[in-house]
């Protein structure tokens, strides 16, 4: 199965999904510790790690800095730090593939380090708005250099003695928002960022974590220069956004009945359930948790009817990544749903509302692409179809979810880049709907 090398996926239109799943570590969380235990001094560990292509180029990046992240047993990270301030000057351009995670949060490191570093991704990445992250560390005193004035990568980046800023933030980012706490870690006085709604805060969660002088109020976060990083001892729960396709296949496939265990439900990624909840579906979240700083719960979905809803404001970016699999649900669900606030969506991996909006009516689903959003008229009795995942992780699996509720077999191009954040994703599918998806070969 893998999918790693695979040119095209069949999936077919498939029975009810049934039993239990657990899903690959939480792709944000992981990336955080990678980073934060390369600045900690000693050894951190990292049990239940995503192991993705994102996170690897994160690891490399920062092992390219005198960090030592190693992959052990399983899902298993162990990170030998260098300190607050031993991080050395990288030989080679740091390559952070098509995760934005990667290169945003370590601009934010990089702003605040005595040397020269360049920064760059993959074609996806390289089309990606930077001036975000550039313009706030450059006012902290860092010299940031990139094609288009500034705002693509490659950025060059000239470290500086970094002075703490107030910045409050146009956009609800936590890749900004990260960024700039980060760069916090080696300003002089406080940097504080406040964001119109509230991002994911893993970033602050973990830090308040290892007791570094981190404060919170409301929309606002702010930092102080620590004298150190105590080093990590962490477990990180299952991708909410990985459950996400889980959630929906569940819901949408007749007959039902899932349950996915150990998965992160920190309230500032939960806004598909919301959204689900107004589309009239009852998911049950059970045995809440506590697991290093991060709520954890276990999921029960059975297949249920839906119907249209409007989702806006403050709940996207609480479901920003979810919202190809809830286009999903939105197609077929009865009635109409809007999805606005959203033209975030078009700076993602891809712009997600046109790719969203191109494939889902290769299916015959009914839609209208807004500039902040989607109409989609809901109703539809999804056929397959032969379609594009357009590189994008995201839209791979959310094509996927379509394929399997569509009537006949759906192919889908470019599957593989499932590695960015789930690579066992097709193995999984196949593990709990034998025979649903398998490699295609015309
Ligand atoms: C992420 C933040 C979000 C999200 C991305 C991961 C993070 O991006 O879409 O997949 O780990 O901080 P933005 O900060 O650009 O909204």
């Amino acid at each position: 199965m893998g999918g790693s090398d695979v040119g095209r996926m069949r999936v077919s239109q498939a029975g009810p999904l049934k039993g239990e799943l657990t899903l690959p570590g939480d792709k944000s969380i992981t990336h955080r510790a990678i980073i934060l235990g390369s600045l900690a001094d000693g050894v951190s560990e990292i049990t239940g790690a995503l192991r993705s292509e994102d996170c690897r180029s994160t690891a490399r990046a920062c092992n390219a800095m005198g960090a030592v992240v190693e992959e052990v047993e399983d899902d298993r990270l162990r990170i030998l730090g260098c300190g607050l301030m031993g991080l050395q000057e990288p030989r080679e351009v740091l390559d952070a593939g098509n995760s934005g995670t990667t290169l945003r949060l370590l601009a934010g490191v990089l702003a605040g380090q005595p040397f020269f570093s360049v920064l760059t991704g993959d074609r996806y990445l390289c089309q990606r708005p930077m001036a975000r992250v550039a313009a706030p560390l450059r006012s902290m005193g860092a010299t940031i250099l990139g094609r288009d004035g500034g705002n693509l990568p490659p950025l060059a980046v000239k470290g500086a003695r970094l002075k703490g800023i107030d910045y409050v933030s146009p956009i609800a980012s936590a890749q900004v928002k990260s960024a700039i706490l980060l760069a916090g870690l080696f300003a002089e006085g406080e940097t504080r960022v406040t964001e119109p709604s509230l991002s994911r805060d893993h970033t602050e969660r973990m830090c308040e974590g290892i007791g570094l002088p981190i404060r919170r109020d409301g929309l606002s976060a702010r930092i102080e220069r620590p004298t150190m990083i105590p080093s990590l001892d962490l477990t990180v729960p299952g991708d909410f956004s990985a459950a996400a396709f889980f959630v929906v296949a569940a819901l949408i496939i007749p007959g039902s009945e899932l349950a996915i265990r150990g998965v992160g439900v920190n309230p500032t990624r939960t806004g598909l359930l919301d959204a689900l909840a107004a589309m009239g579906a009852t998911i049950e979240v059970s045995r809440p948790r506590i697991i290093s700083g991060e709520p954890v719960a276990d999921l029960f979905i059975r297949s249920q009817a839906l119907h249209g809803t409007e989702v806006g404001g403050a709940l996207i970016p609480r479901m920003l990544d979810e919202v190809p699999a809830f286009a999903v649900a939105a197609a077929v669900a009865r009635g109409h749903t809007i999805i606005r606030d959203a033209a975030e969506l078009r700076v993602k991996e891809v712009d997600r509302l046109a790719a969203i909006a191109r494939e889902l009516r290769r299916f015959g689903a009914e839609l209208e692409e807004r500039p902040d959003g989607l109409l989609l008229r809901g109703g539809a009795v999804l056929s397959g179809c032969a379609c594009d995942s357009w590189g994008d992780h995201r839209m791979a699996m959310a094509l996927a979810v379509a394929g399997l509720s569509a009537k006949g077999s759906t192919i889908i191009s470019d599957p593989s880049c499932v590695t960015s954040s789930f690579p066992d994703f097709w193995a999984r599918l196949d593990a709990i709907l034998p025979g649903a998806a398998a490699p295609s070969t015309n």
